[in-house]
Parts: C-alpha cells; structure tokens; sequence
C-alpha cells in the first residue's frame, strides 16, 4: 500500500534537549490509516499532527477496544536513525489485536510506515545523552455505536515525542511498593496485551503507591498475591545468589522486548538467567540470607531502572545499599549503546531507518 505525505506548512518549535521529560512534546507529523469491515485497512497516509474529530459514541470511548505499542528511535553517529527491533513491536501489537478482535495488521507495512513517519520527521530525534524519540502506535475501535461487540471500523495512528527518561530518577533506584490489595491482571484476562485497560487498572494503586513516596508499584499475581508479575511500565528481575531470575510470562504479564533483550545479553555474558514463578517471599528470604543482590526494571520506556527499596506490607528492604548495581548499569549501558549504534550490534536488534 503506498503511504501519502501531507507535509505541515507551519513546523513547530522544538523544546530544549535537557527538558523533554517523557511524551510531553509531539512531532510535526502523524501516520493515519483506516479500517472498514469488507474493505481492510486503507487510505495509508502521513499528515500534520493534529487533533483527531470524534463521535461522543466511538466505541473506543465506552469499551476501550484499543492496543497500542512502545518503541524509540536513536540518532546514531553518522546523523542516521535506527530502529530497536521494531518488528517485535508489530508482532506484538497483532497479539494484543488478536485479544481485543480488532483486525490485524500487516506487519512488514506496519514497520515500513514507522520508518516513512521518522524519516519525515527526523529532525525531531534529540541527540543528548538519555534522548530518544519515543513512538506510539495505537489502534482504536470508531464505530459509532453503544452495543457491546467488536467495531466494524478502526483507526491505526502513530504519534511520535521526543523524550528523556521516563522516571524523574533518570537510572538512579526506584523506590518500588508491593501492591497487595489491587490487582493488574488475572489468568484469562488481558495481561500479556498491550491495552489502555491494564493501564486503567494500574492507575489507582500507583496513586496511592505515589502518596507514600514510591515511584511504581510491584503487581502480584491476581489469584494468590503471592507470585510476582511486573512493576508498573516494566518487567522486573532479580539477582539472588549470582543467578538472574524473572517471572516466567504466564499469559498475565506483559512479554516486553526490552525484557527479551536483556534475558539474551545476560546470557551472552554468560550469566545464569532463569524465567519461572517466582514468590514474594522467596525475594524477602534471599534478602534476609544476604543473597538479594540486585533488583531491576526493563521497559521501552524506562530502558533498565535499578530498584533500591521494596516495601511490602510495611516491610521495608533496601536493595544493595540504594545503589544503581553492577548488572543494571552494565544492561544499561549495553543496550543504549546497541540502540544508539555506539556499540556494535552482534544481535541484530537495530534496524537502519534509511
Ligand atoms: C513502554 O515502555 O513503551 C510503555 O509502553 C510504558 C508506557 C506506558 C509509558
């Protein structure tokens, strides 16, 4: 399908590399495409960035039948743009697709339409140290209509923001509070998809995790409260007595690509790297034992996020002396400088955008 270019005749103002923060700031352009039943997706184009026109009764609005994706672009040396592994991206939105019954897309074209709309606006990727340019697609149910079922018309946008770090603590630990009482997602339900519901369900006990001073929540599973599942916007790993272990994705949890990723570099180092259910309690024993070394985040957004405090039930702990440990800052740098082109990609996760 070939993709129009609409070019905007007033380009904005671009903010200041050192105060991007995280999706405060958008691009000049955006990619469109539509869905009709009979039809397909159609009518592939790239146009200013602008607000979009809506019925008060699009589906979207009433049962949040939507997914949407994560994933950056880094200018590398050479002024170029790369791409960090955006076909898992793609395949990924059709999973989260399949869950919601929205259409899937081709994902070959849905790759080929990120690298138009950055190559557009490529301008737009700050090069300072911890920038990036964060790109969103989502899709959206627009049908006009107030029974519950699936939407016979969708709408696929990609919306792009230059941005910083994600947590205001940049790579220094997070405080992290172990959520008992709400619950993220069930076996059976919409956990592994990317969808504005889980986000949703997550935002409650992050505002109360928030007014006792922790930057994310620690999810439980949603049966017993005892497993682990993920933090917040990330998935989460354990160093316990050399051996890196991190949830065993269950159908609850989110399969992140920046999780992927760090599972094979740690093992490309030859560390022990092990995914299976893994209790609370166990975490809170291996600390006791002395054998709790180190505890990090890894998300898209976030990239590597060391976590320096876990409170769980009012039971404090402090993960190697608050410090960013020497696994996450060695992840960190690695996979930045992968994204980045600075180092040399022996995984083939970057992708050049031309
Ligand atoms: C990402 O890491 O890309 C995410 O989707 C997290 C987000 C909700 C900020």
């Amino acid at each position: 399908m070939e993709i129009k270019i609409v070019k905007t005749t007033s380009p904005k103002e671009k903010p200041q590399a050192d105060k991007l923060g995280f999706g405060k700031y958008f691009t000049d352009h955006m990619f469109v495409m539509d869905y009709t039943e009979g039809k397909g997706w159609h009518d592939a184009r790239i146009v200013p960035y602008a607000p979009l026109s809506m019925d008060p009764s699009c589906m979207v609005l009433h049962y949040g039948q939507t997914v949407f994706e994560g994933m950056k672009a880094y200018r590398s040396a050479d002024g170029g743009a790369l791409l960090f592994r955006p076909m898992n991206n793609m395949k990924r939105i059709n999973l989260s697709n399949e869950r919601l019954c929205i259409p899937p897309i081709d994902e070959e074209f849905g790759v080929e339409a990120v690298k138009k709309l950055v190559e557009v606006d490529k301008d737009w990727i700050p090069d300072g140290e911890g920038t990036s340019l964060y790109i969103r697609p989502f899709i959206f149910a627009t049908e006009c209509a107030l029974g519950v079922h699936p939407s016979h018309t969708y709408q696929f946008i990609i919306i792009m923001s230059p941005v910083g770090a994600y947590y205001p603590e940049g790579l220094n630990p997070v405080k992290i509070y172990v959520e008992d009482e709400y619950v993220r997602a069930v076996r059976g339900g919409m956990g592994f998809a990317k969808t504005a519901g889980n986000y949703a369900a997550s935002i409650k006990a992050q505002e109360v995790a928030g007014k006792k001073g922790y930057t994310q929540v620690l999810w439980l599973d949603g049966v017993e409260r005892k497993y682990i599942e993920e933090v917040g916007t990330m998935n989460v790993f354990f160093k316990m007595d050399g051996e890196i272990i991190t949830p065993a994705l269950n159908g609850s949890i989110l399969g992140g690509i920046t999780r992927d990723s760090s599972i094979q570099i740690l093992r490309s180092w030859g560390m022990k790297v092990t995914e299976r259910k893994l209790g609370i309690q166990e975490v809170y024993d291996a600390h006791a034992a002395g054998k709790l070394e180190e505890v990090f985040g890894t998300g898209t957004a976030a990239v590597i996020s060391p976590v320096g405090e876990l409170n769980w039930d009012g039971n404090i702990i402090t993960i190697n002396d608050g410090k960013i440990g020497e696994i996450s800052g060695k992840l960190y740098d690695t996979i930045t400088g992968i994204q980045s082109g600075k180092l040399e990609d022996t995984f083939g996760f970057t992708v050049k955008v031309s």
